[in-house]
């Protein structure tokens, strides 16, 4: 019955927008402005040149309702370019841009209209050429969809590179960070530098120059920049330089070799003083050698050497793992000042932020060394997972982003071996989008995107780490070479092409090894939201019974309608287990359609660990006499287990009790183990629930309990870490140090604040003061804690303010917001507005910093809400940070009357743009952090009684 009527309200619902819609185009086309598009099409046609744009605004004139998910966003098929020959001239002294485009074009179906994206530009001039002939045109733009239609008074026939579109335009570079725009730095001497610089994807290249924006229109680049001659500025694009030639006014014009078929969000264009260091890429026989360039401000040309080495290291490492050649003459990666992303895969001349790319051996910190790594890792790969062959549409995202997620790690590990990067996948990915998934403000992986926003919402936390989990499950079950000849085969296959998911799963069918239905059991994974958590009984002491249902984080949110998944919320699960008489991998599978699974061994095992190394993406839950056999044997001797599984059971253990899914007990007393623990990987799954935990329990009244057992169990590792920083050859060591340091201040261990306050406070009164880059921002930040008053606080804002540095800043800037005084933090907040104190890329970090302060985050709500038109204003609904920042803010809110304020505002303003899922998220989190406390408080109340140090 409710189904029936859902039915019918969908109909109707559909029949009504289909019936509006219709009638907006219609009044678009032919109605109340048809006047108005006369008349510019009148103007156009009498004046020579127009210099002014003529803009049809189509927001609909005869509704209020906004009905953009109704409408047809993407380009039609009958017209593709072929080549941009683009010239572009990025006035650095005025922030404004001018250029043109000719555009060659097949015309697939014949037709008068052709339909291409703009978006900010000023169109100044078009014409439509017929060989050398123009054929006169009208045109005009859309706003909503972002188009710029052009009406050829004569047929266009069905050709290839026949007909040309040339395009003029400007536009302005100021005032924003993403398209062609203006960043800028300070030189030594306090003089402001700009550059012109540019990042397009998903949608953005629209808004540098008339296109085709859509990542299966490919075509080819014939790019020419104007620079100045003087200043030191160059251009740099995605090929290398052809040709330079002075055209007067202190300008010159820098042509580019011809590019080969690419998508427009791959372009890239930067005019800058940069300066660069330079070496060499060997193919091994892959293609041709080639030369990188590692490209930043030239005062910051000592802090380039780690990032060259290691992209040519892990770039060498690529071409041979993938066995396809890099097609393109040369690979720059490029620190920009202002980027709003870490880095971005333009073609040949990959851009990043600062912090993604430059180390300092005396600035840097081991985490600053890793990130900048695995960065490079994760951008090089995309030079084929993405460039070479590149999803059809933006719901295949996770093909893109997905697999760089995950062979990032192996690229890293391939040059750095000791740095456990295997290891790290459970906590930098894993772990996160298992509890995420586990809510409902999930989403299936491929998921439909029409417009922007939706677009810019899909580069999510589902299609990165759900993304590169699943591949990583999927690589672990038809084994490492198999996986490697798949990916080989797929690139080969799809070169200069566009896929789906069913292309890649088809080039792993095709693997005569391959023998199990490989499509069927990923499409479980992919299309349906959510995990399995997979129950296992003991039914004899040799026998198990395995059974799967979906797992939920908050078990308020089960209802048992499973009917929206056509495989009704069951997956094809790779069961793996290792017991204490086998420490081999045995394997078996439970598809999704299969009764439970049973599973017999020859002997009865002391103990069985299901996901070996946490491979599968499920969670595992065991009966009370299994899970105690784990932790016996962990507190006996934890090195039985690898440390992915000790990571895993830990990860398990703690989300299945979060759930109450098991007895909170169980999970706390695995904690009994780390005792003899000293792995980073499990001691960082261990000091983030630790941290979490105080967190949740912060204003309850077993707070006292909690934090002195905490505090105890973290006291012996605390003490064995010290405070010694080590070279970078203890890469791990120095990681697990931090970990365990920022964790044990954040539990309000006595001797780190001391510690961390003694070290700040001889910096406060020395900036020379050395303290070990490593450890530098837990000393910024639980000093500051300690003993911010409003004499420090200053004295390290005016640090942060003159520090030239971007990692460096990015601490200071940290540090400020753990200040304990409330107009202090009032006045951060106010402050982090001006582009002079925090450059708009680092807004939003620096907002949630403040509100991950207990002072600061009510002020930061408040703020949000009261400023929330010029936020959107300044930043627009597409931003992705913005729609994160809410869930953020709100993360550790845990009473109805902070989600009647959160729903009160969604209210206020119902437009969340690229935010909508994660509004979604941010509500959900809430009601489950109030239901967590009712069903857990008072079990973990009794656990801490029984087990008071
Ligand atoms: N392709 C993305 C850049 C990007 C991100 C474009 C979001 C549009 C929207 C790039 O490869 C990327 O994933 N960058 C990450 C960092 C990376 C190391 C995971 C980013 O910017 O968050
Ligand atoms: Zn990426």
């Amino acid at each position: 019955m409710v189904a029936a009527a859902k039915i019918v309200t969908i109909l109707l619902v559909l029949a009504l927008t289909a019936f509006t819609v219709s009638t907006i185009v219609l009044a678009v086309q032919k109605g109340n402005l048809s006047s108005q598009l006369d008349e510019a099409r009148e103007k156009i046609n009498t004046l020579e040149k127009i210099t002014t744009p003529v803009i049809v605004d189509t927001t609909p004139v005869t509704t209020t309702e906004a009905p953009k998910p109704q409408i047809n966003y993407r380009l039609p098929r009958n017209v593709k370019p072929t080549v941009y020959d683009l010239y572009i001239d990025p006035d650095v002294t005025t922030g404004k841009f001018s250029g043109y485009n000719v555009i060659s074009l097949n015309i697939i179906e014949s037709t008068k209209t052709i339909t291409l994206h703009s978006h900010l530009l000023t169109i100044t001039k078009v014409k439509v050429l017929d060989g050398e002939t123009e054929i006169p045109s009208t045109f005009e733009l859309e706003k909503v969809r972002e188009f710029l239609i052009v009406d050829a008074n004569a047929e266009l026939a069905v050709s290839e590179n026949r007909y040309k579109l040339r395009v003029e335009f400007n536009g302005k570079m100021d005032d924003k960070i993403i398209g062609l725009y203006s960043s800028s730095y300070l030189k030594p001497d306090g003089s402001k530098k700009t550059i012109a610089t540019s990042k397009f994807e998903p949608t953005f290249a629209r808004q540098s120059f008339p296109c085709f924006d859509e990542p299966d229109m490919k075509a080819i680049y014939k790019v020419t920049l104007v620079t100045p001659i003087d200043g030191g500025y160059h251009a740099l694009s995605n090929m290398p330089q052809s040709g330079v030639k002075d055209i007067g006014d202190g300008l010159k014009e820098v042509t580019f070799v011809d590019s080969v078929a690419m998508s427009t969000y791959l372009s890239a264009f930067i005019v800058s003083d940069f300066d660069y260091l330079e070496g060499d890429v060997r193919a091994n026989g892959v293609g041709e050698d080639f030369k990188m360039r590692v490209y930043a401000t030239p005062e910051q040309k000592n802090k380039m050497p780690f990032a060259l080495e290691t992209g040519v290291k892990i770039t060498e490492y690529y071409i041979n793992y993938f066995q396809v050649e890099y097609p393109l003459p040369k690979l720059d990666m490029a620190a920009i000042p202002d980027f709003v992303s870490g880095a971005m895969e333009t073609w040949g001349l990959v851009t990043f932020r600062e912090t993604s790319l430059l180390y300092d051996d005396k600035i840097s910190s081991t985490a600053n060394r890793q990130r900048v790594a695995t960065v490079i890792a994760h951008e090089v790969a995309h030079m084929w997972f993405g460039n070479l062959v590149t999803m059809k549409w933006w719901n295949e995202l996770w093909l893109n982003e997905g697999f760089a997620s995950y062979i990032e790690y192996k690229g890293t590990d391939c040059a750095f071996p000791d740095w456990q990067m295997l290891d790290q996948f459970a906590i930098s990915t894993l772990h996160g989008v298992l509890s995420l998934d586990a809510t409902l403000g999930a989403h299936p992986i491929v998921q439909t995107v029409e417009n922007p926003d939706q677009i810019t919402e899909i580069f999510d936390t589902i299609t990165y780490s759900k993304g590169s989990s699943i591949i990583r499950m999927l690589e672990d079950f038809i084994g490492p070479k198999i996986f490697q000849k798949s990916v080989t085969k797929y690139l080969t296959d799809n070169k200069f092409g566009n896929t789906e998911t069913s292309d890649f799963l088809d080039a792993i069918a095709a693997q005569p090894e391959v023998t199990i239905d490989v499509r069927e059991i990923m499409r479980t994974w992919t299309e349906q939201m959510g995990l399995p958590v997979v129950k296992v009984e003991k039914i004899s002491p040799t026998k198990f019974k395995l059974t799967q249902k979906r797992f939920f984080s908050n078990p308020e949110d089960y209802k048992g309608t499973y009917d929206d998944s056509v495989f009704n919320y069951k997956w094809s699960i790779p069961i793996t287990f290792r017991t204490d008489l086998s420490s081999e991998v045995q394997r078996y599978w439970y598809m999704h359609n299969d009764e439970p699974l049973e599973i017999e061994l020859p002997v009865a095992p002391k103990w069985i660990k299901f996901n070996s190394d946490q491979y599968g993406y499920y969670r595992v839950d065991y009966d009370t006499e299994m899970w105690d056999a784990l932790k016996n044997s962990l507190i006996t001797d934890l090195n039985v287990f690898t440390v992915g599984d000790r990571a895993s059971i830990l990860n398990d253990a703690f989300s299945l009790a979060d759930a109450t899914t098991i007895p909170y007990e169980t999970a706390l007393d695995m904690t009994k183990y780390l005792k003899d623990e000293t792995e980073y990987v499990t001691w960082s799954v261990a000091s983030s629930k630790l941290t979490s935990l105080k967190t949740s329990l912060m204003f309850t009244d077993i707070y006292k309990n909690y934090i002195s057992y905490a505090r105890n169990l973290i006291d012996k590792v605390y003490k064995d870490v010290g405070w010694n920083v080590e070279g970078v050859t203890e890469h791990i060591k120095n990681r697990k140090r931090v970990n365990i340091l920022s964790a044990a201040c954040s539990l309000g261990v006595e001797d780190c604040l001391k510690q961390a306050s003694d070290k700040f406070m001889l910096w406060i009164a020395d900036k020379n003061f050395d303290i070990s880059s490593d450890i530098r921002e837990l000393v910024y930040y639980y000093g500051m804690f300690s003993t911010g008053s409003e004499q420090i606080w200053e004295t390290v804002l005016e640090r942060f303010v003159n520090e030239p540095d971007a990692q460096e800043k990015n601490r200071l800037m940290y540090g400020l917001s753990a200040v304990q005084v409330p107009w202090l933090l009032q006045r951060y907040i106010e402050l982090a507005w001006d582009e002079r104190y925090v450059r708009s890329q680092d807004y939003f970090s620096c907002l949630q910093n403040i509100a991950a302060n207990r002072v600061g985050e009510s002020l930061v709500w408040h703020y949000v809400r009261e400023n929330w038109v010029r936020i959107v204003e300044r930043f627009t609904l597409n931003e992705r940070y913005l729609g994160s920042m809410i869930p953020s803010i709100t993360g550790r809110f845990d009473s109805q009357t902070r989600l009647s304020e959160m729903e009160a505002f969604f209210e206020l303003y119902p437009e969340a743009g690229a935010g909508e899922g994660a509004r979604v998220r941010a509500k959900e989190n809430v009601k489950n952090n109030i239901q967590w406390l009712e069903n857990n408080k008072e079990n973990i109340a009794q656990w801490l009684e029984k087990n008071k140090a």
